[in-house]
């Protein structure tokens, strides 16, 4: 996280002291670099330079508005998974025309709005889901592009949870039944076959598991123009991982090549369209999360910081068990000492980190690294614990671009029995 830097021992996130966000803002506050996302989506743009692609942002990854907005502007796609995504898109000013709608269970009402404000393609991954497309698509009069994704069997070596694109996944159709439902894609009416996509998992650190999956769809591609099915766009999907720890991930640069080479050498695939749909790799290491330390007690065992962020602000550690570095924010002489970050929540489950060397006083501010992807996105409000404000800095500028949530919020959508 190169936007970070120390200056007279003060932590700071492009030029502004990371204790000034704290002071206006509060905490817990997610803190994004725009500068940090301008240049990792400039490391795919050049990747892909002078090719016939499309990178997609995975909105899932962090979907604020802001972010939607510097992507787009930089002329990313937008990979969505729901119909609230897509709202997002359009509410940030982003053209629907670069959308492709991915996911398992699209309801009625997401099909009709993505075929009425015209998003690129649906990513398709069911017999069922193909047939009911295309009746929505009849009975609104309009015509939907689809691709359909296929499970290719791969194993991309992540996190079970995240790891998509194996047989006993729920994702895709399955490989064997792919060429069978495209013939019945053809024949259906308001529907225009027009890709073939895979996305394999997350948080992949390695370029084998996406040339596999690569090679998997080439054969399909091959035997679908065999049987006379053209297509216009090949979507790897996204997962390339990012450097929580001591990780190695390739350079987008690195996966992309193999990825162009393979496509480069292969006729039946060498003219389509390539697209991606990262969400990670360019947010994840954009972002931090900034909290102060409530707390520090120790039980005899062990010691613990407890924290004002929560496993309701950032899960990934509850849930994947994930790593994330945490630093000081402004670093003590005093002797470091083995914590557990935790949060106040009521869960043994609700940590941080653990076994962390920190030089810490209550009051201190801790920077929980990392956090751009995956961490706002999957906050909750457990507890009755507002959601954290996001800010992006820009060089010496603060931009507040979700507030903290009011509690009144909170519970502004209920009711109160009458009687
Ligand atoms: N496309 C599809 C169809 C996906 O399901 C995903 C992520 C992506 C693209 C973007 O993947 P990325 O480039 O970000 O790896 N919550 C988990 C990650 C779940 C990923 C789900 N799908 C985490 O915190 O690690």
């Amino acid at each position: 996280m190169d936007w970070l830097e120390s200056r007279d021992g003060i932590l700071h996130a492009e030029g502004v002291a990371l204790p000034d966000i704290a002071e206006r803002f509060g905490t817990p506050t997610y803190v994004y670099s725009r500068s940090a996302i301008v240049e990792r989506w400039g490391a795919f743009a050049e990747a892909t330079a002078g090719r016939r692609a499309l990178v997609c942002y995975a909105l899932k990854a962090n979907s604020n508005l802001a972010i939607i907005d510097l992507l787009a502007r930089a002329g990313a796609g937008f990979d969505i998974v729901s119909g609230g995504e897509l709202r997002r898109v359009l509410a940030a000013g982003a053209s629907p025309e670069r959308v492709v709608f991915s996911g398992v269970g699209k309801s009625t009402a997401e099909i009709e709005l993505a075929l009425r404000v015209g998003v690129r393609c649906f990513n398709v991954e069911s017999e069922s889901e193909l047939k009911w497309i295309s009746a929505t698509a009849v009975r609104n009069g309009a015509s939907a592009a689809v691709s359909l994704r296929v499970n290719p069997d791969v194993d991309a070596r992540t996190h079970p949870y995240i790891s998509t694109g194996l047989r006993e996944n729920k994702f895709g159709v399955a490989y064997d039944q792919a060429l069978e439902l495209y013939q019945l894609a053809v024949s259906l009416p308001a529907i225009e076959v027009v890709g073939i996509d895979c996305h394999i998992g997350s948080q992949i650190t390695e370029i084998e598991p996406f040339v596999a999956a690569l090679d998997r769809l080439i054969a399909l591609v091959e035997a679908l123009e065999a049987r006379g099915i053209a297509l216009r766009h090949i979507d790897l999907g996204g997962g390339l991982g990012i450097r929580y720890d001591d990780e190695r991930p390739p350079t987008p640069r690195a996966m992309l090549d193999a990825i162009f080479a393979r496509i480069d050498a292969s006729p039946a695939v060498r003219g389509l369209e390539v697209l991606f749909e990262f969400g990670r790799a360019i947010v994840g290491n954009a972002g931090l999360l900034l909290t102060r330390v409530e707390y520090l007690k120790s039980n005899g065992e062990r010691r613990f910081a407890i924290v004002d962020a929560a496993m309701n602000d950032l899960m990934r550690p509850a849930l994947y068990d994930a790593y994330h570095r945490i630093v000081e924010v402004q670093p003590r002489d005093t002797p470091r000492q083995v914590y557990d970050v935790v949060g106040p929540i009521c869960e043994s489950g609700d940590w941080l980190g653990r076994a962390r060397s920190l030089a810490l006083a209550e009051g201190d501010l801790l920077a929980i690294l990392s956090a751009g992807a995956y961490a706002m996105a999957m906050s909750s409000n457990y507890n009755t614990r507002p959601r954290a404000a996001e800010v992006i800095v820009d060089r010496e500028t603060t931009h507040l671009v979700r507030e903290r949530e009011p509690v009144e919020s909170l519970y502004a959508l209920e009711r109160r029995l009458s009687e």
